[in-house]
């Protein structure tokens, strides 16, 4: 499926519209919370690009959906002063769609491709040579009468993001001169994002109202935004506009979310262990909750693996202890298996 607009497409289940998104959006690398590793390399390597009135190397921002890939691409274009061009995998359908794109491109400016995992090969190949020598060739007609053209590039930064970085290719991967990896935020993290979302949404909340939204958001920044601003819509209407920990706790509620910050789904998931007894295949899940297999990959199991109620295994998915006891189970052990 070909999402409609390339950008802010990944398959969370309740992604907003992308301007509401954009409006929460840090602008500068100094408001982006979190990710230490991640913006410290990133700062160092603005600031010596810019030492050496070069444009930046590329860069590969890799992670689940929802914590921040996106409002990097955009900060480090803001960083370096330059243009944005934004496009995604799947809308690159061949090499002359790539080619219109670069040609245009101002000196210094970032192409962000988003979902890059997606392109498809022809097109990943016909970057190669754009990204190394900032070169590309153009077929002109065809047959006898075809014409190869090498065209210049203004030098350019490619940033792609994927939520799957293991399928780009090798070969790929290498030409980005940074990658870096993304990952869940703490709670207190979230709370710092969700203090300045407040702020700009001009919604009242207190600490303990912040707290309760950022414990129970999948160590997520699109997920605790999101929960923020349903929230706040239910303190408009009924509590006057301010949020305390009990206006957020029956937010969530309505929202399905549990005291852990687990969705029904992913309840669904560890239902669907529990019962199998066993290792279960991601298809199996998939076909069982009525998900797709990538959404659940890529949006639930982050969460799940990193709260420790799901195992990865060689053989499959496994609940685990904590994952029986937080569906208020029994935890049934038999030989064939251990149970962490
Ligand atoms: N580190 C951060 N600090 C503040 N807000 C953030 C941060 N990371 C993400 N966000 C917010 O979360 C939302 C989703 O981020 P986005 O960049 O679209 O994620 P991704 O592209 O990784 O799916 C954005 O609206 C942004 O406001
Ligand atoms: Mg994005």
């Amino acid at each position: 499926m070909t999402p409609p607009s390339g950008f802010d497409a990944e398959p969370t289940p309740d992604a907003p519209d992308a301007a509401s998104d954009r409006a929460l959006r840090p602008k500068r690398l100094a408001d982006f919370t979190g990710q230490i590793p991640v913006t410290h390399n990133l700062s160092l390597a603005v600031e010596a690009a810019q030492l050496r009135k070069e444009q930046l190397d590329h860069v590969l921002l890799a992670g689940p959906p929802g914590l921040g890939k996106t409002t990097l691409a955009h900060i480090l274009a803001a960083e370096m002063g330059a243009e944005i061009k934004e496009t995604s995998g799947p809308m690159l359908e061949k090499p002359g769609d790539l080619a219109g794109m670069l040609s245009a491109l101002t000196p210094g400016a970032v192409l962000f491709i988003d979902e890059i995992h997606s392109l498809k090969r022809v097109v990943e190949e016909y970057l190669y040579s754009a990204m190394e020598d900032f070169r590309i060739t153009i077929q002109l007609g065809e047959g006898a009468s075809t014409q190869v053209l090498t065209l210049n590039l203004p030098p350019f930064t490619l940033v792609g993001a994927t939520t799957r970085e293991g399928q780009l290719s090798a070969p790929f991967r290498s030409r980005f001169g940074i990658r870096e990896r993304l990952d869940l935020y703490s709670a207190a993290e979230l709370t710092t994002i969700l203090t300045r979302s407040a702020k700009l949404l001009n919604v009242e909340a207190d600490a303990e109202g912040l707290a309760t939204i950022a414990t129970r958001s999948r160590g997520t920044a699109r997920y605790a935004n999101n929960h923020l601003r349903h929230i706040r819509d239910l303190a408009q209407v009924r509590y006057r506009n301010r949020i305390t920990a009990a206006v957020a706790e029956e937010g969530l509620t309505h929202l399905g979310i549990d005291h852990a910050g687990l969705t029904e789904l992913d309840r669904r998931i560890l239902h669907c262990l529990a019962r199998a007894r066993r290792s279960v295949g991601l298809k199996t899940i998939a076909t069982t909750v009525g998900e797709e297999e990538r959404t659940i990959e890529d949006v639930y199991e982050p969460f799940l693996i990193q709260g420790g109620y799901l195992l990865k295994t060689p053989t499959g998915r496994q609940i685990t202890h904590l994952g029986y006891r937080h569906l208020g189970l029994k935890v049934e052990l038999d030989e064939q298996r251990t149970i962490f």
